[in-house]
């Protein structure tokens, strides 16, 4: 893979020869490990110009618009495939076939309940404890529960690791939801599709079991198709740290979560129906843009930019779509948010700021009006996104593993004190 190589000239100091790393497609990349001897390191403060690893899983060309995940774009897996589907081939590199997908489904459904005694981590929070911090807990406590499988180095533990928290995350999100609203927490059901469960699980009560309509299922399983990996993205790269250190599938995941509750990340998709409600109507949007605009002001325009597309997030188109669809299938007519969304689309990117900042919709931009038309509230929309994302953090968490890697360690630009004694409490100023 280092064929061509990069000289770096360093006043005062010989030429540093770098080995330059070609992957399957995307940028090729400087190979900087040998320039500790030197005496530099590289700066760069937020990741704009660091590959952190190499990785099989999932490409990204931002100026393209393009997802790949093993290869596969990201529409034809919204379009041909399954939830359930892509997490196998996230995993496993492959998509299976009848007998291995069979298997597979049948193995998650055979994890899909937790531990009756974590219902008990319930009770220590606050009936309006923000669903995203409930999660943490919960599935950081997951480990407690697994003495049995918690070797990292064991491929049979990663395994097993794997499809547990797949499997389990609907269950203790939905857990999180009845939580909130003080209603009972219902059993998954294995003669259920993973969407229909979830949706089973969050909205059906032991007082009435109602059908799921399957159309809210297939946008359900669609959304977390959409928000299944992103390559080596804040809350990824959070994992894999984690992982480095050796700690377990659980608090590597639940570290994960807490990445993603950030509103420049995952927690983006309730802040847009938050800044919706916010800008209230078309009539305010100028104002609101010239907020976003305007230097001196914290405000962004939430579901807009991303690091990495420089062109439309492809997961954003796919995701109007489904909007469109539930809409429609729901009978919601001109729903006033999803006008609102629509004209502060169209508006921004026609703003010369936007524009030169090649600033779109990314996959939060429309997400949140799908969930909230299928009934679920703006606090668990960030949940969803980590239940779904959970499969792309462990994938990239089990790739990390299984070939030889180090603790992440990154060093820094000191601009601190000199070394300096100290002066006794009775003699300072
Ligand atoms: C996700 O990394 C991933 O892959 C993440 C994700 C995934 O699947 O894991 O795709 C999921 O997190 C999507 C992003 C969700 N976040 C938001 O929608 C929050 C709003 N967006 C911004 O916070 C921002 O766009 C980021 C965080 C997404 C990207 O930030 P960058 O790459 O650090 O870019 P930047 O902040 O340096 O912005 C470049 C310029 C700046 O202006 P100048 O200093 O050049 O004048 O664009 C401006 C920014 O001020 N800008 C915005 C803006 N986003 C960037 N201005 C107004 N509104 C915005 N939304």
């Amino acid at each position: 893979m280092a064929d061509k190589k990069a000289q770096l000239i360093i006043e005062g100091a010989a030429p540093v020869e770098l080995p330059i790393l070609t992957g399957t497609v995307g940028p090729d990349v400087i190979d900087v490990r040998g320039l500790g001897a030197s005496g530099h390191f590289t700066f760069d403060p937020g990741f704009m110009a660091t590959a952190s690893c190499e990785s099989k899983i999932t490409y990204i060309d931002g100026d393209k618009g393009v997802l790949l995940h093993r290869g596969y774009p990201i529409e034809q897996l919204a379009e041909q495939s399954d939830y359930l589907e892509t997490c196998y081939l996230l995993l496993n590199g492959e998509l299976p076939n009848e007998e291995q997908k069979a298997k597979f489904v049948s193995n998650v459904k055979n994890h899909t309940m937790v531990h009756e005694q974590l219902k008990t981590f319930f009770n220590g929070f606050r009936r309006d404890a923000h669903p995203m911090a409930v999660m943490c807990g919960v599935v950081g406590a997951l480990s407690a529960f697994y003495h049995d499988s918690l070797d990292i180095n064991n491929p049979q533990h990663r395994e097993i690791s794997a499809v547990r928290l797949v499997a389990k995350m609907p269950t203790l999100a939905a857990m999180v939801y009845k939580y909130s609203m003080g209603q009972p927490m219902m059993y998954p059901r294995n003669d259920l599709t993973y969407a229909e469960n979830f949706l089973h699980m969050m909205f059906n009560t032991p007082c009435e079991i109602k059908p799921i309509s399957p159309v809210l299922a297939k946008a359900m399983d669609r959304i977390f198709i959409l928000h299944a990996d992103h390559e080596q993205n804040a809350s990824t790269s959070t994992v894999r740290l984690a992982g480095s250190s050796g700690a377990n599938p659980f608090a590597c995941i639940a570290a994960g979560i807490a990445a993603l509750w950030g509103p420049a990340h995952g927690g983006a998709n309730e802040a847009v129906l938050t800044m919706l409600d916010e800008i209230g109507d078309v009539s305010n949007i100028d104002t609101y843009i010239a907020k976003a605009k305007d230097k001196n002001d914290p405000f962004k325009l939430m579901g807009f930019g991303h690091r990495v597309y420089k062109n439309r997030d492809p997961r954003a188109t796919v995701m109007k779509q489904t909007c469109d669809e539930v809409l429609a299938e729901l009978g919601i007519k001109n729903d006033p948010q999803l006008q609102l969304a629509m004209r502060l689309e169209e508006i921004a990117l026609t703003d010369p700021y936007f524009i030169e900042r090649s600033l779109y919709p990314n996959v939060d931009f429309y997400s949140g009006i799908i969930l909230k038309a299928i009934g679920i509230p703006t606090s668990m929309f960030t949940v969803i996104f980590a239940l779904a994302r959970t499969v792309g953090w462990i994938s990239h968490w089990k790739e990390m593993l299984s070939s030889p890697y180090k603790i992440g360690r990154p060093r820094q630009l000191y601009t601190g004190e000199q070394q300096r004694d100290i002066t006794a409490l009775k003699d300072r100023k």
